[in-house]
Formats: C-alpha cells, sequence, structure tokens
C-alpha cells in the first residue's frame, strides 16, 4: 500500500503476518480496487486468517447503490457539488455532470469493483466472516479517532464486522 510503513501487495494472495495477529482493521476505499474473486476474496481469506478471535474490522468503499441511486435522481449532480466542496480542484474538464458516475465507477482505471451492502456481505461471507453491519463514518471514527474524516457518507458505503461473531 502507498505512503504506509509496509509495502505490501494485497492482491499477491499472502500477507507476511502470523495467524490471529492482528485485533483491528481499517480499510477505507481499498477493496474496490481488488478483482472480486481473483485477488479480493483471496485477500479477505487471508484477512480473516491473520485476525483474532476478536478482531474488528472496519469497511468503507464507495456504494454502489447509492451511486446508481444519484444518476437516476440528477444524473449525479448532487455527488459531484459534495465531492467540490470536499475537493475544491476536482474538475470533470468540462465534461456533463454524468461524467462523475463514470469516475465513482472507474476512477481513471484504478477501480476493479463496486459493492453495495449485499455484494460486500457476499464477499466477506465467501471468506469466512459473518453478516456485516452497515454504520457510519461517525461510528469509525469514534472507534479510530487516529483517521481523519473523509465526510463521505453520501457516496460511501460503510460497514462493520467481527471475525466472530
Ligand atoms: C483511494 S486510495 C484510499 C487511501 C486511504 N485508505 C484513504 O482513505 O484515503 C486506495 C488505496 O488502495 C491502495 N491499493 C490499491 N490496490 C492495492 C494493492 N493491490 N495492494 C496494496 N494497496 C493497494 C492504494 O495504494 C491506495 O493507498
Amino acid at each position: 500500500m502507498s505512503g504506509s510503513e509496509c509495502d505490501i501487495d494485497l492482491a499477491a494472495g499472502r500477507m507476511p503476518f502470523p495467524d490471529g495477529s492482528v485485533t483491528a482493521v481499517v480499510m477505507q476505499h481499498v477493496v474496490e480496487h481488488l478483482e472480486l474473486h481473483g485477488q479480493l476474496i483471496p485477500f479477505l481469506r487471508e484477512l480473516r486468517r491473520i485476525c483474532a478471535e476478536d478482531a474488528v474490522l472496519w469497511i468503507s468503499c464507495p456504494d454502489l447503490a447509492k451511486i446508481c441511486a444519484a444518476y437516476t435522481a440528477d444524473r449525479g449532480q448532487a455527488l459531484k457539488d459534495d465531492r467540490c466542496q470536499r475537493w475544491p480542484d476536482y474538475s470533470l474538464g468540462g465534461a456533463p455532470v454524468q461524467q462523475f458516475i463514470n469516475d465513482l465507477f472507474q476512477a481513471r482505471g484504478r477501480h476493479r469493483n463496486l459493492f453495495d451492502l449485499e455484494l460486500l456481505t457476499w464477499a466477506l461471507g465467501q471468506a469466512g466472516f459473518p453478516v456485516a453491519e452497515r454504520v457510519e463514518e461517525a461510528d469509525l471514527l469514534a472507534a479510530h479517532p487516529e483517521f481523519p474524516p473523509r465526510h463521505d457518507d453520501e457516496q460511501s458505503l460503510y460497514v462493520r464486522v467481527c471475525k466472530s461473531r
């Protein structure tokens, strides 16, 4: 992961940590960068292996349901306005506003797979995790105040999942 203390390719299928050695996981806008069957599910299985029995995972990613609803509602105008408030330099280069929906899906080639709650819960289930609970960014920040706020509930899915129920 770029800019982190550990240089690990999450798509490689192997994490250099012992079984049960991790007590908390926070992944914000990472899972959508991995291909579903060949990368993400093997990665989630590795994650489950390295997690302690009482480990809690917090995951956020673009929300497929919110993005599709935004296109239907106003071709993504409200979501794009929200992005521009948070990232003042953001630009569609003059393209009509629905191009923002493409950007959320593709992120200029960096996104491999978007999720709604059902699909992310299914992927976690393939790796042996129990059903994920939908939460909000505030819940994550209350548990982990060391993370900077993203203020992105409007376009993101936040879930909490425990290794064991
Ligand atoms: C949109 S950024 C999110 C960064 C940060 N978590 C945040 O919330 O601002 C996506 C992150 O996923 C990481 N990433 C994507 N694919 C990866 C892979 N195969 N292995 C490791 N990290 C990966 C990128 O390096 C980048 O840090």
